[in-house]
C-alpha cells in the first residue's frame, strides 16, 4: 500500500519543522508504522538550504533521546503539494505562504500543525530562532502534543492498526 505522506513546514527548516520531523518519526516508529507513513520537512525560505538543524534544536532533541543530526534543510517547492497527503505548517505566515503556492485542488491538504493538539492553547508554534533555550523546550512540548494528535488522525482516517 502507498504510504501516507506527511510534510512539516516552517520558515527556515532548521528549528521547528525538523524537530517535528524527528519527534513524529520516533512516535511513528515506536507505534510500528515506519513503513506506512513517510515523513519529511521543508522551509518556505531558502536561507539555510543544506544546513543541519540549529545547534539548540539538536541539543534539546539529544536531551530527550531524539536523533536529528542527520537532517538537512531544504526549501518547500510547489510540487510538494502534489507529493504529500498532509502539509503541516507551524505558524500562520508559513500557512499563507504554502497556500499561495498550492494548486486549489490541493489546498485541503494544508493544515496548521497545532490544529492536531486541541489541548494546547496556542494556535502557532512560535519561532524560537531569536530567543533562548527555553523557546526550544516549548517548541518540543507543542510538537510532541500535536504529533500524538496527528498520528491518531492518520490512524483513524487511513485505517492503520
Ligand atoms: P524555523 O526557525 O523556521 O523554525 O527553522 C528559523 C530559522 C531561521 C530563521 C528564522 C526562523 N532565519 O531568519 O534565519
Amino acid at each position: 500500500m502507498k504510504p501516507v505522506s506527511v510534510l512539516f513546514i516552517c520558515l527556515g527548516n532548521i528549528c521547528r519543522s525538523p524537530t517535528a520531523e524527528a519527534v513524529f518519526t520516533k512516535l511513528v516508529d515506536e507505534a510500528g508504522f515506519g513503513e506506512a507513513i513517510r515523513i519529511d520537512s521543508a522551509g518556505t525560505a531558502g536561507f539555510h538550504v543544506g544546513a543541519r538543524p540549529d545547534d539548540r534544536a539538536r541539543e534539546t532533541a539529544r536531551s530527550r533521546g531524539i536523533a536529528m543530526d542527520h537532517l538537512r534543510a531544504r526549501q518547500f517547492i510547489p510540487e510538494d503539494a502534489e507529493a504529500f497527503d498532509y502539509l503541516l505548517t507551524m505558524d500562520r505566515s508559513n500557512y499563507e505562504q504554502v497556500m499561495a503556492q498550492c494548486p486549489p485542488a490541493m489546498q485541503e491538504r494544508v493544515h496548521m500543525f497545532l490544529d492536531f493538539a486541541p489541548e494546547v492553547a496556542e494556535t502557532e508554534v512560535p519561532d524560537p530562532y531569536y530567543g533562548g533555550p527555553e523557546g526550544f523546550e516549548n517548541v518540543f512540548d507543542m510538537v510532541e502534543a500535536a504529533s500524538r494528535g496527528l498520528l491518531d488522525d492518520i490512524r483513524s482516517r487511513h485505517g492503520l492498526g
